[in-house]
């Protein structure tokens, strides 16, 4: 599947002299100067925002050999909430999201996989919920879909009518493009399990994931059945 979408980005680059940059995700061409100045740019705001440079106060709730968990309260100090607002705009900004709004940004828990290199390189957004329509799979009219028709797949998400008890929606999940298939999301989620409620450990089925993107969708299925 990789494969077959980078012979699509090589045929662009013929054609169009389009590249697309493997950190950022911008795609410009490399021969236009102003492309290339806006790439520059875009791609030093990129890095700027997923920079970490440690806090006097961190709450970890994870360690590994490759980074750290940290989870970030609304009403942490600024330099805290000011770096989960900067990577959630980097992920909403690869998700395509214009302005989604959090449906309850004072009860929202940002959870940001730091890795060794100090780059926030993963970040999960969690919220309260109490119910929510268990996504129905339609393989069939998915197996003809390209990754371009993102709107199309979106749309074709067919939820059930019957609303199930959650507890936890995860309104965002995002790892840096090639920070990628290494578990970040999965030990994100296992992290989110263990301390979003207090003294309680969610079952797989008390999360949900709200409007999920192709990948979210291959991410959560597998994670849900394991
Ligand atoms: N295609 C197929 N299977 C996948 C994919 C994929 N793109 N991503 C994950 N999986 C499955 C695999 O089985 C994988 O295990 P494997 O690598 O051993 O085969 C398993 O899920 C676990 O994957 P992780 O490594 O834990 O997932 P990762 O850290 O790569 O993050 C994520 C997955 C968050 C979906 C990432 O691809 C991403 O950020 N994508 C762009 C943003 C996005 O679409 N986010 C989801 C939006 S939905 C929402 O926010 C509610
Ligand atoms: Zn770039």
């Amino acid at each position: 599947k990789q494969d077959a979408d980078q012979l699509i980005i090589d045929a662009g680059q013929k054609q169009f002299g389009a590249t697309t940059c493997s950190s950022c995700g911008m795609v410009y061409s490399a021969d236009n100067p102003e492309d290339n100045f806006q790439h520059t740019q875009f791609h030093q705001s990129f890095l700027d925002s997923i920079r970490f440079v440690g806090w006097k106060k961190e709450r970890v709730v994870a360690e590994f050999w490759d980074g750290k968990i940290l989870l970030v309260m609304p009403d942490d100090p600024k330099y805290a909430t000011k770096k989960a607002d900067e990577v959630r705009r980097v992920a909403d900004n690869e998700l395509g999201f214009q302005q989604v709004t959090l449906s309850r940004p004072t009860l929202a828990k940002t959870y940001l996989f730091v890795n060794t290199a100090r780059m926030v390189v993963g970040c999960l957004i969690a919220e309260p919920i109490r119910q929510a329509y268990r996504v129905l799979q339609q393989p069939d009219r998915l197996k003809d879909m390209t990754k371009d028709d993102f709107m199309e797949r979106h749309r074709a998400w067919c939820c059930s009518t019957v609303p199930e008890q959650a507890l936890c929606g995860i309104s965002r999940i995002w790892v840096f493009s090639l920070a990628r298939r290494q578990g970040i999301a999965t030990r994100m989620l296992d992290t989110v399990r263990s301390t979003f409620m207090y003294g309680s450990h969610l079952t797989k089925e008390e999360i949900a994931f709200s409007d999920p993107t192709p990948d979210g969708k291959l991410f959560a299925s597998k994670y849900c059945n394991t």
